[in-house]
């Protein structure tokens, strides 16, 4: 295909804070890509929590209503823009866009691609973009922890946390990890202890499971709970902080939940006891856009190989076509599912 070629393009938008029967499909003609651009055609993409929580805006980050949603997405490229390499036609790849991915075709700022190897398929590669990138880049980023550690994932069923455990275990840790008992097989499955995060004696059982205090700690739960998860550490360890999950229908301004968390955190960092408090965010640093590119590539391409020599297990919770995108988006609110809801796009 031509740069100057349109693409008919389905896309599923979301026209302000409703419920997931009420996202539109909206078919329109995608003019050709602009310079530095290729088209993607999307055979997948996917439901974190950053789009139930851009349903319902709250997101941190919100964008302006009416939106495509779709923060990651794999896909082949159908036509290259002026500047860009038209040998990339054909070729599978994915991005993190954090909006758009939720269409048949797109466009991508090629330098914003990342080659995915052969022989994954696109729902598999699917499950360790966004969430991959976030597990990897905490684990061997912000927490570098020695092989032999242990380490605590709180919501290890989830997407970020089913691939933190496999991750971690991979590295050689011991883990634990919170869910609902019935994740816990599968929890178990993925090499970590399982514990229910809604028992009561939840913190007596993790301590009585690392008596000498852990290496790290990853929270996206923050609230009451955080002081439990640093008090968890050992000297030298380190709390990795992510997100706000216990506060996410406190109603009002999204940011301030996580400011009280920075708050916390950095007094936190400040006690002499050898331990550190962070917060990861995936998207610190993009203000130096070529290095972060070069980062986020890096560590996508680490993770991507690892689900290519099998070394990791892509958590896939379903496959739902994009015309039932409100069915994907319902099932990953239902809060019972096992790693990624992925929505899978067409072959044309
Ligand atoms: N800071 C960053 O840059 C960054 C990047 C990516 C993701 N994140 C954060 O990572 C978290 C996970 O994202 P995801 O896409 O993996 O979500 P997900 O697949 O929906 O998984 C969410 C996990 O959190 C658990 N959970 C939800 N609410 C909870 C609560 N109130 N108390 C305890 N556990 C709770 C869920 O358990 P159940 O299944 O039992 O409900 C599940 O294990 C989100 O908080 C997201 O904001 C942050």
């Amino acid at each position: 295909m031509t740069a100057s070629t349109t693409t008919r393009a389905t896309e599923i938008v979301l026209p302000g804070p409703v419920e997931p029967d009420e996202l539109q499909v909206r078919a329109r003609d995608l003019p050709p890509p602009g310079q530095g651009q290729v088209v993607l055609r999307m055979e997948a993409t996917g439901v974190s929590f950053a789009e139930q929580q851009m349903r319902l805006g709250k997101y941190y980050d919100q964008p302006p209503f009416p939106f495509v949603p779709g923060y990651d997405v794999v896909g082949t490229v159908v036509a290259t823009g002026p500047g860009v390499d038209s040998a990339l036609t054909g070729r599978r790849f994915a991005a993190v866009v954090k909006t758009g991915g939720w269409a048949s075709h797109l466009h991508v700022d090629a330098a914003d691609l990342v080659a995915v190897p052969a022989g994954v398929e696109p729902a598999a590669a699917e499950t360790v973009l966004v969430n991959g990138v976030t597990a990897w880049q905490m684990l061997h980023r912000s927490a570098s922890v020695a092989t032999g550690g242990t380490v605590v994932v709180l919501g290890a069923n989830g997407g970020v946390g089913s691939t933190l455990v496999q991750l971690a275990r991979h590295a050689g840790l011991r883990v634990i990890g919170t869910a609902s008992p019935r994740h816990h097989d599968a929890v178990r499955a993925l090499g970590a202890t399982p514990l229910d995060y809604r028992d009561p004696a939840l913190y007596e059982k993790l301590r009585g499971l690392a008596p000498d205090g852990v290496d790290a700690v990853f929270d996206h739960v923050g609230g009451d709970g955080l002081k439990q998860s640093w008090r968890l550490l050992r000297r030298g360890g380190t709390l990795v902080n992510y997100g706000s999950a216990s506060t996410k229908d406190e109603k009002g301004n999204a940011l301030l939940p996580l400011l009280a968390l920075f708050g916390r955190l950095w007094a936190w960092n400040h006690l002499p006891n050898g331990k550190s408090a962070t917060f990861y965010n995936f998207w610190a640093g993009k203000r130096r856009i070529d290095a972060f590119r070069a980062r986020l590539a890096g560590d996508m391409t680490q993770v991507l190989r690892l689900i290519a020599n099998g070394a990791i297990e892509p958590q896939i919770a379903a496959r739902i076509p994009l015309e039932r995108t409100a069915d994907a988006l319902r099932l990953a609110e239902s809060r019972t599912v096992l790693g990624k809801v992925v929505i899978v796009g067409g072959t044309t």
